[in-house]
């Protein structure tokens, strides 16, 4: 409570006042990033607000999280125990339960195992570096053939539809080895609508902090819970179909290679847990529900980005064809050597910042930051807008620039600028997913961009307002357009 004494020298949090019974909820707003945004401009890096009664520790400040989330990691690597996260995965997810102990960490790390063996790790039979890079690029090559039939039927068309299930597909190759038909309604059904799981698991949902709220009748809740639902019976029907057909020693996938650790009875080297065989198999939910809706909603602003700055899209595909060309598709080795691609990919997720907050924290024991006494059980929600817009930190932050990556005349990205975006968390509980992400929306891109250049019909304008969620989507346009390039003129 308010007179609870503070540990001697300690700071109390500094915060806005706050109603009774509702605290802040009434300036949170439809898009709380931008209002704790502007509100640590005037409380700091370290505040508390309260929605309802339940206080919050809001971070921002690219040196405050880092002290928080890498040196002082175990502190405030835990997640809270809120109302709408036990409805995902049952309760057993790997990211949204509240369980941070030595279970999640064997977890994790038989998650980010499975996930490299079927993804980065060189491929030892067949022309590609990695089954990642085969997959991603099948599903690019597809998509392009996608967009040119669209164009030709209907003469322009909505890409997220499309994109969704591409890369839905590269995921589930990856776990399941299958992939699925554009037209598959069970997986439409579920790719199509991620917002009714995005817009429950962000930071700030009203539910989770206003336990009233949990009882009266919402369209939002029921929709998330039927979402969840339908989710799981999906992937529960793939890992029994594994389960029957499974054979040690031919290991397919990420469910098959899950599966044999399950049964595996060895007990982790350093400490003396034995994870249920549930706890082992079901963490394919985690990695197929991470790994699908990020990666399209950035290809998603992408190609909202593209069309909304021609010169940046011509000057991606100068950089295509002169360090790739035409004649082969474009490889994860080509990379390095396209800066200029690199640069736009960064942009996009500085300036977009489609994941706000990341997944809320919550501290683990009592603790002091900056200054400041933080109580064990506080929910910690973490900025990271708030840093990819900071002026202290960017020239025009609200400029979308990807020049601003480039240094040495435009032939190299600057890392320290880059390593100042913040997109994928940080510290213990930073996303298992990074390289894959990375690697995945540039190898689509390049493989688009090699063959089409696209645009929006005559006269429409795209709406690039980001609607507020855990990853926040902007409204679907129907009037894309992509054609074919025009063979490069040879100029030499
Ligand atoms: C967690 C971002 C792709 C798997 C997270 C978090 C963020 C994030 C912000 C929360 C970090 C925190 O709470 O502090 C992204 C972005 C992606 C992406 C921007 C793509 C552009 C992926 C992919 C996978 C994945 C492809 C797996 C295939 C996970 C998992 C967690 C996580 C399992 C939970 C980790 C934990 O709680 O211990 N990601 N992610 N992510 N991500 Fe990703």
């Amino acid at each position: 409570s308010f007179r609870q004494q503070l540990p001697q020298g300690l700071k109390r949090l500094p915060g806005p006042w706050g109603y009774p019974l509702i605290g802040n909820l009434l300036e949170l707003g439809s898009n709380p990033h931008l209002t704790l945004t502007r509100m640590s401009q005037e409380y700091g890096d370290v505040m508390q607000i309260r929605i309802g009664t339940r206080p919050v520790l809001v971070l921002s400040g690219l040196d405050t999280l880092k002290q928080a989330l890498v040196k002082q990691a175990e502190d405030f690597m835990g997640r809270p125990d809120l109302y709408s996260f036990r409805f995902i995965a049952d309760g057993q997810s790997l990211a949204f339960s509240t369980d941070s102990g030595e279970v999640w960490r064997a977890r994790r790390k038989l998650a980010q195992s499975a996930l490299k063996t079927f993804s980065v790790s060189p491929s030892p039979n067949s022309s590609s570096t990695c089954l990642l890079e085969e997959h991603v690029s099948k599903e690019a090559d597809y998509l392009v053939g996608k967009f040119l039939q669209l164009m030709e039927e209907k003469k322009r068309f909505e890409p997220y539809r499309y994109v969704v299930v591409s890369v839905a597909n590269v995921i589930c190759a990856m776990c399941f080895g299958k992939r699925y038909s554009d037209e598959d309604q069970e997986l439409l059904n579920i790719v199509n609508v991620t917002h009714e799981f995005t817009e429950v698991a962000s930071s700030g949902n009203l539910a989770d902090f206003i336990p009233v709220l949990q009882c009266l009748p919402s369209r939002t809740m029921k929709k998330f819970i039927e979402f969840n639902r339908r989710f799981l019976r999906l992937l529960q029907d793939m890992v029994k179909e594994h389960d029957v057909s499974f054979e040690k020693g031919s290991i397919r996938d990420i469910t098959d290679s899950l599966i044999e650790q399950s049964q595996e009875k060895k007990v982790e080297a350093n400490a003396n847990i034995q994870l249920p065989k549930e706890k082992i198999v079901n963490l394919v939910n985690d990695l197929f529900g991470a790994g699908f809706d990020t990666v399209t909603t950035a290809l998603s602003w992408s190609l909202m980005y593209l069309v909304s700055y021609p010169d940046v899209q011509k000057k991606i595909q100068e950089e295509l064809d002169q360090t790739v060309g035409r004649e082969r598709r474009p490889r994860l080795s080509d990379r390095p050597m396209l800066p200029y691609t690199e640069a736009f990919i960064l942009e996009m997720f500085r300036h977009s910042t489609f994941m706000p907050f990341t997944i809320p924290h919550c501290t683990t024991k009592d603790t002091v930051l900056n200054g400041y006494y933080i109580p064990k059980d506080l929910c910690v929600f973490v900025n990271q807008w708030q840093v990819n817009h900071d002026e202290k930190l960017w020239k025009e932050p609200s400029a979308f620039n990807p020049e601003r990556f480039l240094s040495a005349g435009g032939k190299e990205v600057d890392k320290a600028e880059s390593e100042k975006v913040l997109a994928f968390g940080l510290g213990k509980r930073r996303c298992i997913g990074e390289t894959i992400g990375r690697w995945e929306i540039f190898l689509f891109l390049t493989t688009l961009l090699q063959q089409l250049e696209f645009s929006v019909s005559n006269g429409e304008e795209v709406d690039m307002t980001p609607l507020y969620g855990l990853s926040m989507k902007h409204k679907r346009c129907e009037h894309f357009q992509a054609k074919q390039r025009l063979p490069r003129q040879s100029s030499e």
